[in-house]
């Protein structure tokens, strides 16, 4: 069971979408890929998981739904989304933590994606607990 100092743990970077949250959004974008996942967290038929490595994979094409790991390689993820979205027929959505001050969002979010800034403070997984920090949706 996910408790807070669970939460708080680098080592756990597995912030599994709420799927009410998630099913309110489909409802707006329709997504057919959801590239990090495993098999009982996907929230598309078509996923990808540790194994096939989603960020070596094409998602052209796709309405992609991306909540990455949330560890340092949250960087590649958000580089692989603005990579994507410029693919034809392509749009990416992004749920990640709203950290402004990174290099990651200068370089690729701030002037260049559309920010849905989440009020109040999201239960990720089967958590009763609130995250410990404000989340944001990146539309690219
Ligand atoms: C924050 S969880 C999100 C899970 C699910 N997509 C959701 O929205 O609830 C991130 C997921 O990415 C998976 N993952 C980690 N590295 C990956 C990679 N290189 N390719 C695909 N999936 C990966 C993890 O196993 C984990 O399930």
């Amino acid at each position: 069971m996910t408790n807070l100092k669970t939460m708080l743990s680098s080592k756990d970077m597995d912030w599994e979408t709420p799927q009410e949250f998630f099913d309110e959004l489909d409802k707006e974008f329709h997504f057919t890929l959801d590239p990090c996942a495993t098999k009982e967290t996907a929230k598309c038929k078509k996923y990808y998981n540790k194994k096939d490595n989603g960020l070596e994979q094409t998602w052209q094409g796709h309405t992609a739904f991306c909540n990455p790991p949330y560890g340092t390689e949250i960087k590649h993820w958000v580089k692989k989304c603005s990579d994507e979205s410029k693919k034809p027929n392509t749009k990416v959505v992004m749920l990640i933590p709203a950290r402004t001050d990174t290099i990651y969002f200068h370089e690729y979010i701030y002037h260049k994606a559309k920010l849905r800034f989440i009020k109040g403070r999201l239960k990720f997984g089967n958590s009763k607990n609130s995250a410990p920090f404000p989340s944001m949706l990146v539309i690219f």
